[in-house]
């Protein structure tokens, strides 16, 4: 089976298992297709979508230094997770190559479209730059990237993408990257922060309803790409921050009765009125919730970057053994 095959089976087992669920829930990371790709780069240009421009004022601002940083061992491999269009990693990429910078950009995605769009606007914008896109989930590259281990590793996760999985996954996640990484290694990490709760209720409602676009581009998809018959207009996006638990969630709502019948999955599924699917979480941080996160998946904290108007923080960690 090609690897293209593999992520469709899981695909379907995902909506199969998702949908049978009580209470139902699909993962965010599937909205991610050409049509995902182009709405998430809508949401990126809202202006209550505060992240893009909060990392963006902290990579500008710091390019320098991480420059230096990341190059305190010589030549080195900068490993993005889950890249998207990599509107800021440019700045530090031009930053790199500008400066005769020994080292070969990866970046990684779960979208082949968006690693596409990406290695083809690099090779124009910055044509001496070695690039090796790869397409794949976080936990399957993970594996891959223990044989990366000829020069230091520099690895890149942008966005506050880490808070789309709860504490015990990110964990997991943070531990399978300590494993791979030897002592001269970096992650360089984005952690969305707690703040105004209406600031980040609003940065995942927006008004103009690109959110709930991008949200029904998963039940688009399953249409499309497992015969579906999902009636998309009746299903709204609904989201919910709980400023205690920092977490916000995202769900789908039904706001009609509804029979949805999945012809590849052999599959039909029923939806009472207001039935809920819950599609993501972008959980929100501080200062001491990473600082745990570091301490249970046995990394260290070298330093904190955070940008001007204090919403988001990027963090250096490092490894000791
Ligand atoms: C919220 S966007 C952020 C993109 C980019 N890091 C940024 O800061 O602009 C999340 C990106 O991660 C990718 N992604 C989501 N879940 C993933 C997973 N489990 N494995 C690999 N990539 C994933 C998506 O395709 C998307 O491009």
């Amino acid at each position: 089976m090609n690897k293209k095959e593999t992520f469709q089976l899981e695909f379907e087992e995902h909506v199969k298992e998702g949908l049978i669920a009580f209470p139902k829930f699909l993962s965010s990371k599937y909205i991610y297709d050409d049509r995902g790709d182009e709405l998430f780069q809508q949401i990126m240009a809202l202006p209550e979508y505060y992240l893009t421009e909060a990392e963006f004022n902290i990579i500008d601002t710091h390019k320098e230094n991480l420059r230096e940083i990341f190059s305190t061992h010589g030549a080195f491999d900068l490993i993005e997770l889950g890249a998207g269009d990599g509107k800021k990693t440019k700045v530090l990429l031009r930053e790199l190559v500008e400066n005769q910078t020994d080292f070969t950009y990866i970046p990684i995605d779960i979208s082949q479209h968006a690693i596409e769009e990406l290695t083809d606007s690099l090779t124009t914008i910055l044509p001496n730059l070695e690039v090796q896109g790869e397409q794949g989930t976080y936990f399957k590259v993970l594996e891959r990237l223990a044989t990366y281990n000829k020069r230091p590793k520099v690895i890149i996760v942008l966005g506050s993408n880490i808070g789309n999985l709860q504490h015990p996954k990110a964990i997991e996640f943070l531990k399978k990257l300590k494993e791979v990484m030897s002592t001269k290694d970096y992650l360089f990490m984005g952690f969305d922060q707690k703040k105004d709760p209406l600031t980040i209720q609003n940065a995942y409602a927006d008004s103009q309803g690109v959110t709930q676009e991008f949200n029904r581009n998963l039940l688009h998809r399953i249409n499309k790409e497992m015969e579906a018959d999902f009636p998309v207009h009746q299903f709204e996006h609904w989201e919910s921050y709980d400023p205690e638990s920092g977490t916000a969630k995202s769900y789908l709502i039904a706001t009609e009765a509804c029979e949805v019948e999945l012809k590849k999955l052999n599959l039909k599924v029923n939806f009472k009125k207001w039935e809920t699917i819950h599609c993501e979480i972008s959980q929100k941080y501080d200062d001491d919730i990473v600082e745990w996160l570091a301490k249970e998946s046995g990394l260290e904290i070298a330093n904190i970057f955070e940008d001007d108007q204090k919403l988001f923080k990027d963090y250096l960690f490092n490894t000791k053994d």
